[in-house]
């Protein structure tokens, strides 16, 4: 699971209604011990709170445990043993490893240098596939059918991997989108015309926040990625471009509008509209393990 490239639509609704089940079950239970003893992996080089923790969370839930890198600090790669030795003793002690790691291809590269299944977590600012997959969970839980949303993809769309991987299946599905950065921040051109190409899409590009927000069913939210910045001081003027209060949605949003956000969110949506209808972001962050177990365990048992 590297990229949302790799999966077929028929795939992305097997995991989906997989994690329908997941989603009832825990509900009804609590827990489905279906992979006991199963060891999962969770190799973070990059900051995570959501990501790891709704991993660790559905692993345990499916009655499996946990073995963990969080800092490469007290690991031996701070000795100077490299990522393809640790990946190759690593492979011995787990069944599964979800990594995530600050350079693009990095969770390519350790897929194919072991057996074991590799989850990407994160690739720098390439793909983030099962945030996708929970992102899908939600916008069908709020708003339906995929196919029928407009959906307005908003902020850094040139260093977020969340918004790449999501307008990939988006695409993918038939859904419409308007995608709203200021002007350095869109997303890269080769990209969305691999899009194009491929899905022949209703896509569109626009500055203006006003008209993102007006002409959408669902405001797809990220923050200002500013650790992928050169200069720090471009991301800070960046972070003041947009931002999402009250006011603008009473203005200009349809009744039903919904707000997600893959989160962590900093001063790109104001804490007030936190507590509204619109907000989601919350309760999307909560499908983080229904569909992070249906994930785990159709890679376990191969069906
Ligand atoms: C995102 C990430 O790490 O790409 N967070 C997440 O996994 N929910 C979004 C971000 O960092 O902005």
């Amino acid at each position: 699971m590297i990229s949302i490239r790799d999966l077929d639509k028929e795939l992305v609704l097997k995991i989906l209604k997989k994690s329908e089940e997941m989603h009832s079950l825990l509900k009804k239970k609590g827990k489905v011990n279906v992979l006991a003893d199963k060891v999962l992996a969770t190799l973070f080089f990059e900051p995570s709170t959501r990501t790891k923790l709704s991993f660790q969370t559905a692993i345990k839930r499916l009655g499996g445990r946990i073995i963990e890198i969080s800092d490469v600090k007290t690991t031996s790669m701070a000795k100077g043993e490299n990522i393809s030795d640790t990946v190759k003793i690593v492979e011995k002690y787990a069944d599964l490893i979800v990594i995530r790691h600050p350079l693009e291809g990095s969770a390519r590269y350790v897929s194919e240098i072991t057996k074991i299944p590799v989850i990407n977590g994160g690739d720098g600012a390439n793909q983030h596939p099962t945030q996708t997959l929970l992102d899908l969970f939600a916008v069908k839980n709020f708003g339906g059918d995929i196919k029928n949303q407009k959906v307005a993809l908003v902020g850094d769309l040139r260093h977020a991997r969340t918004m790449r991987s999501l307008a990939y299946s988006l695409a993918m599905f038939g859904a419409e989108m308007i995608l709203v950065s200021p002007e350095g921040l869109r997303m890269s051109k080769e990209y969305v015309n691999e899009i194009k190409r491929k899905f022949s899409p209703t896509i569109r590009e626009t500055s203006s926040l006003e008209k993102g927000v007006a002409d959408s069913d669902i405001l797809y939210v990220c923050r200002i990625q500013k650790e992928r910045f050169a200069d720090p001081y471009e991301a800070k003027r960046l972070q003041k471009a947009y931002k999402i209060d009250l006011d603008l949605l009473e203005k200009h949003a349809k009744p039903d509008l919904f707000i997600l956000h893959p989160l962590p969110k900093t001063s790109e949506i104001d804490p007030a509209v936190d507590n509204t209808k619109y907000a989601k972001y919350f309760e999307q962050a909560s499908f983080g393990v229904p569909v992070r177990m249906a994930l785990i365990s159709l890679l376990m048992k191969n069906e």
